[in-house]
């Protein structure tokens, strides 16, 4: 027998011989995992890297799939170019949606153990793709580390909840167990790529941003920490109520597509265009909050509840970020009177008591606002987001670097398009890639930022690129930007917080205060 090393990809070869023997024409690199063979889809060459697309990390959540835990993908007999699905698929609009993404420098080598991203978009659980925001200009800073983007299940598909529904062997929260998986995934063969998985860096923002607070979490902190670092920004999530709430919910749904009591098979069998279109049209008649809700195992509690417990698994650094104006920059829309403040937060939380609204009306004086919209505004703020930062800040003994953004109108998303800043845009229709003809929509940043400035976006791209290479956002270029000091540095008293703006400065955290411990009791529960 004559055995060929050289012919052997990078790693895991032992599960090779289980796979149908494939040869590529492409000039562009291939892994071979023990399920699938990719070929890149594109790269560039000037930069050094190369993208592989819309690899498969579960199986396609669609039939019996629908609305059940993620599984590993069966093993593919045809060569993965990139295009079993568009380039820019999202699970919004397609429900064969899991595929992630790897960009990886060209220049590897079989003992390649490089730093690695795993973006989480946001989008409120509702929107948002692994397309939305690409790496092009962090790959201009360095290109000794490896990107992962993937998707995870939205809304309807993604966020079933409720007794009706979970007593009949709906998996609750499968969005969080998504995300789960496409770590996991990471984990198990990122090696493949270059990429050590010791050395993963969980970056997220908003509803992406709190899906890495709730793996923190999850089943009470009894569960693998899956990276070793956390790069948290605006961490969103509205801590709605329990079962009542989301079995009304998956009832007004399940009767608009015909399917009587929410029978579970009735409504794996709805077309997902029908299920899409009832769902919206029902969160839009009973201004219903799609988010996680607690379901006592993979998210035993709310995260922030869990914080404060220490019921979490996360050991490593962590930069945690807000904006100033994430949202009370404007006044909330249907809100106009003291009396509508009240409606809204009744709205948001269905089970809250009159004792409750009392106190959170109390502690948001109607004198410190030009207007009631303004009011509430104030209040989404804090509840959404900021609240969030203070419960995983302190949970980590305050070991973490806070900061806020002040750029611009500073509101929610502002920083997102900082941070994903590029000259150019990689285009996925490559010249080598024969059968690649896909081509990367993008969509407009969040936050509506117009103007941003080059020279502070790219500060902030090495800040993050020097956590995630480093574990400390100070330790590369350390010329090129201001010292960011942890939070308690400097002062042993009071949290410290560099803030983003067109000059750099550090100053107090705005968020330890009563308001943000109240939102984190969450008292309606
Ligand atoms: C590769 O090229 C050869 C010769 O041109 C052709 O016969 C073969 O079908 C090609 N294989 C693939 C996978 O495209
Ligand atoms: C595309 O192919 C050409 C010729 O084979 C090669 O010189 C070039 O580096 C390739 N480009 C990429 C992005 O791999
Ligand atoms: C490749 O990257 C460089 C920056 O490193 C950029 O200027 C160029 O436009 C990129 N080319 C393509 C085809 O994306
Ligand atoms: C790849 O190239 C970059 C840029 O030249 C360099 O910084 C890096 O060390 C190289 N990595 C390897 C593994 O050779
Ligand atoms: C926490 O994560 C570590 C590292 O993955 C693991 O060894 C440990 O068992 C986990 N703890 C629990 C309680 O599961
Ligand atoms: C729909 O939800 C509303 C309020 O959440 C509830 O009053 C109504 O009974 C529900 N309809 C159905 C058919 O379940
Ligand atoms: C609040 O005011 C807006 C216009 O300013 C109006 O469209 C809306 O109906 C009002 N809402 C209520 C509840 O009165
Ligand atoms: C690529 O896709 C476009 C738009 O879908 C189509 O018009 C074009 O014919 C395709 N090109 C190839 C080579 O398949
Ligand atoms: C941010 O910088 C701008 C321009 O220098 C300045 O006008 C503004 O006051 C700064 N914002 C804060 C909150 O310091
Ligand atoms: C730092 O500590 C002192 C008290 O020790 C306090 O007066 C001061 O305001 C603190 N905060 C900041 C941000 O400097
Ligand atoms: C952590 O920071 C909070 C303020 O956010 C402060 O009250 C607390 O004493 C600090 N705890 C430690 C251990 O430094």
């Amino acid at each position: 027998m004559h055995f060929s090393t050289a012919a052997l990809p990078l790693m895991g070869a032992a599960l090779a011989a289980a796979l149908p023997a494939v040869t590529t024409n492409s000039s562009m690199p291939t892994v071979r995992l023990d399920y699938s063979t990719i070929v890149a889809a594109a790269g560039n060459t000037t930069a050094g890297y190369v993208k592989y697309q819309n690899i498969r990390f579960a199986a396609v959540p669609t039939g019996d799939l629908r609305w059940a835990k993620p599984s590993w993908p069966p093993v593919e007999t045809e060569i993965n170019t990139g295009t079993l699905a568009a380039a820019d698929v999202d699970c919004a609009s397609a429900e064969d949606c899991l595929y992630l993404d790897v960009w990886a420098p060209s220049n590897i080598t079989a003992g390649s153990k490089l730093p690695v991203i795993v973006w989480t978009y946001g989008g409120g659980f509702t929107g948002g793709s692994k397309s939305e925001s690409t790496p092009e200009g962090l790959f201009d800073l360095s290109t000794d580390f490896i990107f992962v983007a993937y998707n995870y299940r939205l809304g309807i598909t993604g966020l079933g909840n409720g007794p009706r529904y979970a007593h009949q062997g709906g998996a609750t929260n499968a969005a969080l167990w998504d995300v789960q998986q496409a770590f996991e995934w990471t984990r198990k063969y990122i090696g493949e790529f270059g990429g050590n998985a010791e050395a993963i860096t969980a970056v997220g923002f908003s509803a992406g941003a709190s899906q890495v607070l709730f793996q923190m979490t999850r089943f009470a902190g009894h569960a693998e920490q899956l990276f070793a670092q956390a790069y948290v920004m605006s961490p969103g999530f509205v801590p709605g109520a329990g079962h009542h709430h989301a079995d009304q919910f998956w009832l007004n749904v399940s009767s608009a597509v015909g399917c009587v009591d929410g029978k579970l098979d009735c409504m794996r069998a709805v077309d997902f265009d029908t299920l899409t279109t009832a769902t919206t049209d029902t969160v839009s008649k009973y201004t219903y909050q799609f988010q996680p809700r607690v379901d006592g195992d993979i998210a035993a509690d709310t995260y922030e509840a869990q914080f404060y417990q220490g019921r979490f698994n996360f050991t490593g650094p962590m930069v945690v970020s807000h904006e100033l104006h994430e949202m009370n920059g404007m006044a909330y829309a249907g809100v106009n009177t003291t009396e509508d403040v009240a409606t809204y937060l009744r709205i948001f939380f269905p089970s809250i008591t009159d004792d409750v609204v009392e106190e959170a009306l109390a502690l948001y004086p109607g004198a410190d606002y030009t207007s009631p919209g303004l009011r509430f505004a104030d209040m989404k703020q804090s509840f959404d987001l900021t609240a969030h930062n203070l419960a995983a800040t302190n949970a980590m003994g305050n070991n973490t670097w806070n900061a806020r953004v002040d750029l611009g109108a500073a509101t929610h998303g502002t920083d997102q398009s900082y941070i994903w800043y590029s000259t150019y845009t990689l285009s996925t229709t490559s010249t080598n890639s024969t059968t690649s003809n896909s081509t990367m929509k993008r969509q407009a940043p969040v936050g509506g930022a117009t103007a941003v400035d080059a020279t502070v976006a790219v500060k902030m791209q090495k800040y993050l690129l020097s956590f995630v290479l480093t574990g400390n956002p100070n330790t590369q270029w350390p010329e090129d930007k201001l010292h960011w000091p942890k939070y308690m540095e400097g002062n042993s008293t009071d949290g410290t917080q560099i803030i983003f703006n067109t000059t750099f400065s550090t100053g107090a955290d705005d968020l330890a205060n009563e308001k943000s411990l109240f939102w984190n009791q969450v008292l309606w529960y």
